[in-house]
């Protein structure tokens, strides 16, 4: 059985029932872009979020409660997943027009996409009519959301039990084109690889002594995490020249330098790298079906009044 139900969903879901939602989203969205780059980057990382973890069903989005610690309380999510507050935002506006008929977990679905659209010019149409969730475990995020340690196999193996190819998860990891990483999540790299080699072999040398002056080796006693741009050339735009960073070993994380190390991978990385034009395609493909992992429709889940709560 395959998690992704692309027929349950529907373009153009709510043309009837609220046909300004989708207009909306992309207002709230594109205002919060304007003041802050960053936000698009944080919108797109939590639909991925949302739906590696119980599928799309806007379970990032809730918060803890008195008896359990949400999604959201995870060190994968807290503090660095950002974009919570134009969700709140859209959602204030939708339910103002049309009361409790458009789901928190859709719109995270079209701001991931209006995100993609305005830092990246890639458009596509989002199939909707997912459902929210009522349920949101903190200990459900590390079994399902890849840590930034792993390599090519087993990036595999997790992007397959969400029903996506090999190729999809090269494919998707090109949203590392924006946004930042904070330096506890590859400092490893930079300063105690392994017993007889400090640094990461396949980090460029002058890649990783700039990352040293950004980044404070993890041992000092300090609480300080610093970011730094996951593609340094172009930090604000969705383009491919993550793939064109890794050919220089200047992928930042271990789960994006294995790409090309991988000979499972290296060819595709090197396509995406040289088509720009196919890699677009592509991510906006991957970026619905991505969309539909594990949705409840029909009489699951429910419409949530306010993101952050459930009914
Ligand atoms: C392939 C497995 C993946 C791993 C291991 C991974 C891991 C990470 C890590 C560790 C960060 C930095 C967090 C921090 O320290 O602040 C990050 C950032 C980010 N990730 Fe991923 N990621 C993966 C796939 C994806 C996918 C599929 C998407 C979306 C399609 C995505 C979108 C992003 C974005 C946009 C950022 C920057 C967020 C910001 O600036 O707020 N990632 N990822
Ligand atoms: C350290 O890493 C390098 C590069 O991956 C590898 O060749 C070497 O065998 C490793 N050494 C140990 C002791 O694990």
């Amino acid at each position: 059985m395959t998690p992704i139900s692309l027929a349950s969903l529907k373009v153009g879901y709510y043309q009837s029932s609220c046909p300004s939602a989708e207009a909306i989203v992309r207002r709230s969205v594109s205002k919060a872009i304007a003041g802050n780059p960053g936000i698009g980057a944080g919108l797109i990382r939590m639909h991925f979020h949302d739906c590696f973890v119980r599928g799309c069903d806007g379970s990032i989005l809730l918060d803890s409660t008195p008896g359990s610690r949400a999604e959201k309380a995870h060190r994968a999510n807290n503090p660095s997943l950002r974009g919570f507050e134009v969700i709140d935002n859209a959602k204030a506006s939708v339910e103002a027009q049309c009361p409790q008929t458009v789901s928190c977990s859709d719109i995270i679905a079209f701001a991931a996409r209006d995100s993609a659209y305005i830092l990246g010019g890639i458009e596509y149409a989002v199939p909707a009519g997912r459902r929210d969730g009522r349920v949101s475990l903190e200990d459900e995020v590390p079994q399902n959301l890849p840590p930034p340690t792993l390599d090519a196999q087993e990036l595999k193996d997790r992007f397959a039990e969400k029903g996506l190819s090999l190729d999809e998860m090269v494919t998707l990891s090109g949203a590392h084109s924006i946004g930042v990483s904070h330096c506890s999540s590859f400092s490893d790299r930079l300063y105690e690889f392994n017993s007889t080699h400090p640094q990461d072999p396949s980090l460029d040398r002058s890649f990783a002594a700039y990352l040293r002056t950004r980044c404070p080796p993890p041992t000092t006693e300090s609480n300080l995490d610093p970011t730094v741009p996951l593609d340094l050339s172009t930090p604000s735009r969705l383009d491919n020249k993550y793939y064109k960073n890794l050919g220089h070993h200047r992928g930042l994380l271990t789960s994006d330098q294995t790409l090309l190390t991988s000979s499972s991978t290296a060819q595709m990385v090197k396509n995406n790298a040289r088509h720009h034009l196919m890699w677009e395609k592509k991510f906006a493909k991957a970026m619905v079906r991505m969309g539909s992992i594990e949705v409840l429709t029909g009489a699951r889940g429910e419409i949530r009044k306010r993101c952050r709560f459930v009914n």
